[in-house]
């Protein structure tokens, strides 16, 4: 019998993924980078049962507590891969195969020293904007203003993405059936609420 790490987990490589094999249809594939303690990969997708999302998680312990929250009677429309996403991502993503990108409160390291570790840089994007579909878009929060102010200067610099809105930060989720996530919830808890960002690649 299968269990549901079995049925939820992909194994990634250097080879391009076979996405409708891995979902058993050719619905239109979503990602999410960071899937945290899967508050969002276990909600959101029961709102698009005709979307397929794909979560990323590099902690073995984030996965299994995503993984807790799933069961395939209910969240077949997902999968997760325990891998951290880097530029890499476009060497087993074939490009424009993703439909949009959710990336919520990535690690903000906060040094400067530390700022190169950061998830959103130009490389990532390039590769981003290789994987997805033209008009897809990338949903992005952080609590974090500085991180804030980063991610907005490297989309607004990169020539593949724009930003919805005018005001590129908004105060409230620009997401139908927004998720609040563990992330989200304590961090407005202790007084840093989240900055919501809406891009479109170009
Ligand atoms: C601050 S937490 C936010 C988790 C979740 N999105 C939320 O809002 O509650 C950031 C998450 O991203 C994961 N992460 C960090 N870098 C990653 C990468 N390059 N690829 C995939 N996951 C990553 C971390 O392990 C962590 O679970």
């Amino acid at each position: 019998m299968l269990s549901d790490a079995d049925y939820f987990m992909v194994e990634t490589g250097d080879s391009i993924l076979d996405l409708q094999a891995i979902f058993g249809n050719a619905n239109p594939v979503y990602i999410e980078i960071g899937s945290g303690k899967g508050e969002f990969i276990s909600t959101y997708p029961r709102f698009h049962p005709e979307w397929n999302f794909l979560g990323f998680e590099v902690r073995g312990k984030r996965i299994r507590n995503c993984l807790k929250k799933l069961s395939p009677a209910v969240n077949s429309n997902v999968r997760l891969v325990e891998r951290a996403v880097n530029a890499s991502i476009s060497q087993y993503i074939a490009p424009e195969s993703i439909a949009g990108a959710f990336i919520q409160h990535p690690d903000p390291w906060p040094k400067k020293k530390h700022h190169r570790r950061r998830l959103i840089q130009q490389d990532l994007l390039n590769s981003l904007a290789g994987i997805l579909v033209p008009d897809a878009t990338i949903q992005v929060s952080t609590d974090h203003q500085e991180y804030a102010n980063w991610i907005v200067e490297e989309f607004l610099t990169s020539p593949h993405f724009i930003s919805i809105y005018e005001e590129v930060m908004q105060e409230e989720p620009n997401l139908d059936n927004h998720v609040v996530t563990w992330f989200e919830r304590e961090q407005a808890r202790m007084g840093y609420p989240p900055n919501y960002m809406l891009f479109r690649k170009i």
